[in-house]
């Protein structure tokens, strides 16, 4: 399988941030904006599986120092700079690469955000890689702790891993990653994360069943 077929798959089954293009710039981004905006022990900041990078560029455009990553190198990737050079009249730092093996020194970023990431480990690896991993949990949860695991690598001391992805209370289908939040704290231990508070998500009226994920390096 190649990164164009990936991009493809991802466009037709709607399962990067197009599918929710109209929401994505929500009460809770801006809320993370304005905690941002005054926190500049959090920066730089970077975002793991940025999609089309909306909140990228939500941040760009409020002066705080953001990186997005994504392996949608053939989709969504060039269509957020098509969209931000539109826009913002620039382009994004935007970096291709796989959340297991980041591209970034140690000890960079005072914050490390991701959302809707981590629950598309196995589909990525399967569709990738072509190792089908989805039936086989011990082999999930490897590749969660080696992105958990990049994530405090690339984080600052002190710094915050901050990920929201679908919990075990959603029904979507079962090739997604869906742990409770005790799974999801135990592989961020295992990954060398110090929890501040792993649950489920408690925005009103969220459209997926979500945890929440507050970890320390
Ligand atoms: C549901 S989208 C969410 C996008 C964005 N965070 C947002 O909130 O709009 C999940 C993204 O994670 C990316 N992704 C999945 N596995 C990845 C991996 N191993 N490395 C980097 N990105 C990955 C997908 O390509 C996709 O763009």
């Amino acid at each position: 399988m190649s990164l164009q077929n990936y991009s493809k798959i991802i466009r037709e089954t709607r399962r990067g941030s197009n599918a929710q293009r109209s929401e994505m710039i929500n009460a809770s981004t801006m809320r993370a904006v304005a905690v941002l905006k005054d926190r500049q022990d959090l920066w730089p900041v970077l975002d793991v599986g940025c999609g089309e990078a909306y909140h990228v560029q939500e941040n760009i455009k409020y002066g705080i120092p953001t990186v997005g990553l994504d392996i949608d190198i053939y989709g969504q990737l060039p269509e957020a700079q098509r969209r931000a050079k539109e826009q913002l009249g620039t382009y994004l730092p935007l970096v291709g690469g796989d959340a297991k093996y980041l591209p970034f020194k140690n000890d960079t970023f005072g914050r490390i955000d991701s959302r809707g990431m981590l629950m598309m480990i196995p589909f990525a690896v399967e569709e990738i890689e072509g190792d089908p991993i989805g039936q086989d949990r011990g082999a999930v949860q490897l590749a969660v702790v080696q992105v958990l695991s990049e994530m405090r690598r690339v984080a600052k001391p002190g710094g915050e891993v901050r990920i929201i992805t679908f919990s075990d209370r959603e029904p979507l289908e079962s090739r997604y990653f869906k742990p409770t939040p005790k799974e999801l704290e135990d592989l961020g231990v295992v990954a060398g994360l110090t929890p501040l508070s792993v649950d489920y998500y408690r925005e009103p009226n969220p459209r997926f069943s979500l945890i929440e994920a507050r970890f320390q390096k």
